[in-house]
């Protein structure tokens, strides 16, 4: 059966993303000049010889802005275009107009910076923050009294996590199309997960009331965090272009302009302390954790909360402090990447149990299993936590993966062999779902249903290959009682539906969902009211399911057309019966997440509306010589509640999880120490595929979330985090041949750094990369 409407178009290539829209015969093609290192100044640009490559050349600098020229939703430190000096390499110091795109790339590399001088530039976090160069106040969230707590422990470790950040590597890379309005605003084609958002920085670039520009989004080839706040810079210079000529302008990067000009996961150093009674139990946990957030705030005051929230992870922990770092530096702005934050915390906890576990001399296993939350607990950000999950899927994927058995065949290899050494980890899981921005949490919709029976459903919902859009129609089809097949999700457009907020934080389907149903519910009132007096009855006693109309549970029948014989009461015909009667047809909904509060000075409230539980355990096989290694088995037990559709549900999960493994231990983000991005094609910059990934056997614990539509759950951002497993099954395996090394932690695991172990030489080759 077809999943999503785009799934058959996706296979055969046809699928139409902004690249492929028919292009009008005077469309301009843009290219943009950068910044040629991470920190410099200039007097001027010399486009003389760009303006002389072809006829019909034309570049645009920040002196061209008519409005605000600024990008940043917070503090207002990101202009679209450079003022005299940049901060990071690949800023955008001009945009260059031509004919064609390859006029325009080599147009734009003959542009002259003039009067460049390059300043010292900053790209670690530390350095920073010693600098003082920090975003904002640091943040820290408290519970009980670590520092007292201490004293009681058994044991206390400490110790330094690094994790590096993530390329996201979408398929479709950023860009946008706009056209120029006679009403001075645009119509703009933009590869946003936010497009009122996108609307909003078009409208202060160009000085004009957002009611003048549209931004329209049919799909994106995929997101992942990416296209959240750092779509609107391509859509606001392709605007800024379509204003300044009067023609349309298309602006479409290239994988390496892609990966060295946009923003991507924060990398993250941080400090931790654990306290432990004797049988593994935690008393007290503190972290500092240093976000490398890059040259300019974006998202930066959204995603560090996110870090605190899961500093404890799936554990409840007395006493903790934790405290977030905005470090700024001269690297691209760092961004929204699934998970948002939540990984840099939660691989923090993990090193810390692991640290401790080998001091006590247990499996980290058991102190995990020893301290997962209970019902009621109450977490370190003061949220009371309910209908928790984490024992209970613990438990379900320890038994699936045999664990004891496992854990017994695994040393019984390693007793044998030599050249190879197997490694087992397990981590549970427990993310916390809601936007940590309390006002983004809400959504909006509208849905007509034409007289002929078919059905129109916009909302603010981004269809990014997650499957929201195939989400949104169950949930309109069991609403409205119309067939699954008579629903067609709109394009996402600032005009139809206004005020959406970015479909991200997992929670697209939980919000749109949502407010389409409760626009279908009141259309469907409306039927109802329609089918009772057509058949005469007690609207009460009328339902409609499946396209048909019910009465008492059965099949309800009017005569037919010819007036002989019963035909059955569809809902095509209650359409055409509607709008006969002049009835609306159509509805807005609109919904708001209920309950959410969170006391920014306290640092206390109920952040999220739920949480999204589960447990992996992944296995590897440790080449000893070489430092290569292989995932035998990944065994995964997760929260999915009642699944709208668990085919894509099951995508999600398998997909999120080699994300996070491709963090974990493949892809490595690499810059110089002079700020430069030395990952910035694909063949630097490597990506797990389908050899990397181990079996996977996942299981899902299905009990109702009475909390969400149709009793879901949220699965777009949760699986990745399964992903840490295999940083800590590869530690476990170098562990089993160097016994005695002490274990390190530094994402991502690469076999390069497994053999640098291995050799007895990654201390000092860390050391060295550290200072
Ligand atoms: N899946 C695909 N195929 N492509 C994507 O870009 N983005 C992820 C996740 N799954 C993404 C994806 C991220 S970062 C989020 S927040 C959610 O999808 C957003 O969609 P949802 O809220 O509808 O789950
Ligand atoms: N997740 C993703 N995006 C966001 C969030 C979040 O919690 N808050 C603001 N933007
Ligand atoms: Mo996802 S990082 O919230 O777009």
């Amino acid at each position: 059966m077809k999943r999503n409407a785009d799934s058959a178009l996706n296979v055969l290539g046809k699928t139409t993303y902004i690249d492929d829209m028919p292009e009008n015969s005077d469309m301009l093609h843009a290219a943009i000049v950068t910044s040629p290192s991470a920190h410099g100044s200039f007097t001027g640009l010399d486009a003389r010889a760009a303006l002389a490559y072809a006829p019909g050349v034309r570049i645009l600098v920040a002196a061209d802005v008519p409005g605000q020229n600024e990008l940043s939703t917070s503090i207002p430190d990101e202009p679209m275009l450079s003022t005299g000096d940049w901060h990071f390499r690949g800023e955008v110091l001009a945009l260059v107009l031509a004919p064609t795109r390859s006029v325009a790339r080599k147009a734009a590399a003959l542009v002259k910076i003039e009067g460049r001088v390059d300043l010292p530039a900053i790209v670690d976090p530390r350095a920073a923050y010693a600098n003082g160069d920090v975003i904002m106040t640091p943040r820290t969230q408290r519970l009980g009294d670590p520092e007292a707590a201490f004293k009681l422990c058994d044991v206390v470790v400490s110790g330094r996590v690094e994790s590096a950040g993530q390329e996201h590597v979408y398929l479709e890379t950023q860009g946008a199309i706009a056209y120029p309005e006679d009403s001075g605003g645009v119509r703009v084609f933009s590869g946003t997960q936010s497009p009122a958002g996108v609307q909003a920085i078009v409208a202060r670039i160009l000085g004009v009331p957002m009611n003048l520009v549209e931004i329209e989004t049919r799909r994106l080839g995929g997101a992942f965090g990416g296209k959240e706040d750092q779509a609107s810079g391509w859509a606001a210079l392709a605007s800024l272009g379509a204003v300044k000529t009067g023609k349309p302008v298309k602006l479409y990067l290239n994988r390496r302009d892609d990966m060295n000009s946009t923003g991507k996961r924060h990398p993250s150093s941080s400090d931790f302390k654990i306290g432990l009674k004797k049988d593994g139990t935690i008393l007290a946990f503190e972290a500092d954790y240093y976000q490398n957030s890059g040259a300019a705030t974006d998202l930066a005051p959204a995603i560090i909360p996110r870090t605190l929230f899961h500093a404890a992870s799936a554990y409840h922990i007395p006493n903790v402090r934790a405290t977030g770092i905005m470090c700024r530096t001269n690297l691209v702005p760092f961004t929204a990447f699934r998970g948002f934050g939540g990984p840099q915390g939660i691989f923090v906890i993990e090193c810390a149990i692991e640290k401790a576990a080998r001091e006590l001399g247990m499996d980290p296993a058991e102190i995990q299993q020893k301290n997962l939350l209970s019902e009621g607990d109450v977490s370190h950000y003061g949220m009371q936590m309910a209908d928790v999950r984490g024992k209970e899927t613990f438990e379900q994927c320890m038994k699936k993966a045999g664990w004891p058995e496992l854990r017994a065949g695994i040393a019984a290899f390693n007793a044998k062999n030599k050249a190879y050494k197997r490694g087992a980890a397990v981590l549970p899981l427990c993310f916390g779902i809601s936007f940590t921005k309390i006002m983004l949490n809400q959504g909006g919709s509208l849905v007509h249903v034409f007289n002929d029976g078919s059905v129109s459903v916009a909302t603010g919902a981004i269809e990014m290959g997650q499957g929201v859009g195939r989400k949104i129609a169950v949930v309109v089809s069991r609403a409205l009682g119309a067939p699954l097949s008579s629903i067609r999700i709109e394009s996402t457009r600032t005009t139809t539906v206004a005020n959406t907020v970015a479909t991200a934080a997992s929670t697209g389907t939980d919000i749109n969902a949502m407010a389409a149903q409760v626009a279908c519910l009141e259309i469907k009132k409306r039927l109802v009211a329609i089918a009772a007096a057509r058949l005469g009855i007690d609207a009460a006693t009328v339902d409609i399911a499946d396209g048909r109309v019910f009465s008492g549970g059965k099949h309800a029948t009017v005569p037919g057309p010819g007036g002989d014989g019963m035909v059955a009461l569809t809902f095509a015909a209650l359409a055409k019966a509607a709008y006969e009667n002049r009835v609306d047809l159509s509805a807005h909904g609109f919904y708001a997440t209920p309950g959410l509060h969170y006391d920014m000075k306290a640092e206390h409230g109920s952040p999220f509306l739920y949480h999204v539980y589960g447990c992996a355990v992944v296995t590897a096989t440790l080449d000893v010589l070489r430092g290569s290694y292989r995932f035998d088995d990944a065994f995964i037990a997760h929260d999915i509640a009642e699944s709208i559709d668990p085919l894509v549900d099951m995508g999600q999960i398998e997909g999120a999880f080699a994300q996070g493994l491709g963090w974990s231990c493949l892809e490595e983000l690499k810059f110089d120490g002079s700020g430069r991005l030395l990952s910035d094609t694909l063949s630097t910059y490597k990506l797990p595929d389908a050899h990397f990934m181990p079996e996977m056997h996942v299981d899902f614990c299905t009990r109702p979330n009475p909390k969400v539509v149709a009793n879901s759950k949220a699965v777009g951002e949760p699986p990745l985090m399964y992903g840490i497993a295999g940083y800590f099954a590869v530690l476990d395996a170098l562990k089993a041949a160097r016994p005695d090394a002490p274990s390190f932690h530094d994402l991502p695991m690469t076999p390069e750094k497994a053999m640098l172990f291995l050799t007895g030489d990654l201390a000092g080759v860390l050391e060295k990369e550290r200072s």
